[in-house]
């Protein structure tokens, strides 16, 4: 015996279905290769490619979390973290930018260095 399902069910059950798999879907779409060129043509002059620069001067971003590399960005981009340095360079970056060289230098390697 079959177990009739009116449409409304369906349509319900259908939109559940697109809930879940929206909820799934990683947070942001952040897109680490994408960042590959300005990492190379601005970020690594000081934090090195992958985020490690061996110079005390320059904080390491290598494996840092993906959440406090964009909100470094976005508080220097908005004043609420001044640097010049840095102000500078987040000033020319949009939100798409920020998210995107977040996951990039989250997704390289952390290095430790004990001393300089
Ligand atoms: C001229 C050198 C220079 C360049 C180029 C540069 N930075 Fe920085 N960056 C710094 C310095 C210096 C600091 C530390 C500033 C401070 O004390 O807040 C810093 C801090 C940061 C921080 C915060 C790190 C932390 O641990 O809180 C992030 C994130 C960051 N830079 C990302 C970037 C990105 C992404 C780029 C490329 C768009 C970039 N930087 C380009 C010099 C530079």
């Amino acid at each position: 015996m079959s177990t009739p399902t009116s449409p409304l069910v369906r349509i319900l059950f259908s939109i559940a279905g697109c809930a879940a798999m929206l909820a799934v879907a990683p947070a942001s779409a952040a897109d680490a290769a994408a960042a590959k060129k300005t990492v190379t043509e601005v970020c690594q002059a000081c934090h090195g490619a992958d985020g490690n620069s061996p110079s005390g001067d320059f904080p390491r971003l290598g494996g840092q979390h993906e959440d406090y590399l964009a909100k470094a960005l976005r508080d220097y981009k908005s004043g609420a973290r001044k640097n010049p340095i840095m102000a500078g360079f987040a000033a020319t970056l949009t939100n798409k930018d920020i998210d995107n060289l977040a996951a990039y230098y989250a997704s390289q390697p952390a290095v430790v260095h004990d001393k300089f």
